[in-house]
């Protein structure tokens, strides 16, 4: 069969589509809808799943007179999905839509794609998502496979306000650019939606993050229900459960969850259910002043007690400019401290994808509540654990960590985390390290900051 001339087909591995199928939790008597049916990957699924009641829905001719042959227990339409009506809804609407962007469709369905859609430009995946929300019942599932832009692309921000006005997001599994689809490599995910009313403000997402792009499609099945079925994570795929999104602008901010200072030394081991240190990162660069000013206000105003300092972030070759907030009680009160910073003026940056694996670095601008307990040595007055001292020489990333892994590699002392930093005083700035860790004593930080001292002369 001739198919590539066809309006966004690609056919979905067959695992793939048994993976999406076992994420609904609706039984087998089930109306089903597969948008967009192409040579009927889902409709197999379906089949040997036990389902009944499916129809699907294809626009092109010949893909549509192969369904027709092939599935003749299943109602299968010639028409367009975004133009067809019909007279009733569904229990469950899965597939893998078209992703063409708008320029790339004919006229007359790029113009509906707009109308759905209320931008100017998009792809046709928004409008079919669109489309597929408004068409399930109540308690309806809809289960997609899409590239991921959605999340954060500007156009898209009526499908993120549909999602949120009709229901709930329960399950998204990340699968990062896995190449799934022959020749063609987006950054998928596959998602479940509920069609009802919920609180959104006590809903979670159980969020599947695949780890590794060597793996294939027989691997994510099982591997991904696995997961689920249990709430853990395993090889493949990392398992959280994070707040669900409040805001389809909020959705796409980006914002950087520090577990846990002490990060390479616990928390792989622990379930982290309570914000340490998050970064919210802004469009520019803003002063610390104004930061300051800002988290005063806030706090007065709401009754909190969070802390806000300036930081910059570098990951991979990119830096980005945010403020650093401690004192945060729940994951989900993130959003409602973003709109209040929102309100003063800030302007949240856009999500990034990042890489798994990349180095990043964190430089934080705040003021220190100190004693000089030795020489060169200073203890924090509100953390008995932590302590700063000063070192000879600036050292760049690079070199201060491989200082650090050396002198880690070679010392009684364990189980401490340093970060570097600079203090001003009366004679400019001083390079510092900050080391912390649980009932640390003053000796075990003279024993550090000789380390430091010996290795820099
Ligand atoms: C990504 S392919 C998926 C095919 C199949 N569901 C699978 O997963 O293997 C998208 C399918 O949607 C069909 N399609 C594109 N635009 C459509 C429309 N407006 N209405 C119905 N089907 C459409 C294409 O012909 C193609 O078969």
């Amino acid at each position: 069969m001739e198919i590539s001339s066809k309006i966004g087909f690609v056919e979905t591995p067959l695992e793939i589509a048994k993976l999406m199928l076992n994420l609904s939790n609706i039984d087998k008597n089930a109306l089903v809808l597969d948008t967009g049916c192409g040579r009927g990957i889902f409709l197999q699924a379906l089949r040997d799943q036990g389902f009944i009641n499916v129809w699907g829905i294809e626009i092109d001719k010949e893909l549509y007179e192969y369904c027709k042959e092939n599935f003749k227990d299943f109602k299968i339409i010639l028409g367009d999905f975004l133009t067809y009506t019909f007279n009733h809804k569904f229990d469950i609407i899965i597939g893998n839509p078209p992703y063409v962007h708008f320029n790339q469709l004919p006229l007359e369905i790029s113009n509906i794609v707009k109308k759905i859609i209320k931008t100017g430009e998009g792809d046709i995946y928004y409008a079919f998502t669109i489309k597929a929300i408004l068409l399930l019942k109540e308690g309806g599932e809809l289960i997609y496979i899409l590239p991921y832009h959605f999340f954060y692309n500007t156009y898209a921000k009526f499908v993120r306000e549909t999602l949120l006005k009709f229901g709930k997001i329960e399950i998204i599994i990340d699968l990062d650019e896995m190449r799934l689809f022959n020749n063609e490599n987006p950054e998928t995910i596959i998602f479940k939606f509920r069609r009802g009313r919920y609180d959104l403000k006590n809903e979670k997402i159980k969020l599947l993050n695949i780890k590794t792009r060597k793996t294939n499609s027989v691997e994510i099945y099982k591997k991904a229900v696995g997961s689920l079925n249990n709430d853990i994570s395993n090889e493949l795929f990392d398992y959280v459960e994070i707040p669900h999104y409040m805001n389809p602008d909020l959705w796409s901010t980006f914002v950087v969850n520090i577990p846990s200072p002490l990060a390479s030394y616990f928390t792989r081991f622990t379930q982290i259910n309570k914000p340490n240190t998050i970064l919210i990162i802004t469009k520019d660069s803003v002063s610390f002043e104004r930061i300051l000013r800002a988290t005063r206000k806030i706090n007065e105003l709401n009754v909190m007690n969070i802390g806000g300092a300036k930081c910059e972030i570098t990951i991979g070759k990119k830096r980005y400019s945010g403020i650093r907030l401690k004192g945060i009680e729940e994951y989900s009160d993130i959003p409602k401290i973003q709109e209040l910073y929102k309100n003063e003026g800030f302007e949240l940056a856009k999500s990034v994808k990042i890489k798994k694996e990349t180095d990043s670095m964190i430089r934080v601008n705040k003021f220190f509540n100190l004693k000089e307990v030795s020489d060169g040595i200073y203890q924090s007055l509100n953390d008995k654990d932590r302590y700063y001292f000063i070192i000879p020489k600036n050292l760049d990333w690079d070199h201060f960590r491989e200082v650090t892994f050396d002198i880690k590699n070679n010392i009684n002392v364990t189980g401490y985390d340093v970060a570097k930093g600079i203090f001003y005083n009366n004679d400019g700035i001083v390079e510092m390290v900050r080391i912390i860790k649980p009932n640390i004593t003053l000796d075990m930080v003279k024993e550090v900051h000789q380390k430091y001292i010996d290795r820099l002369k």
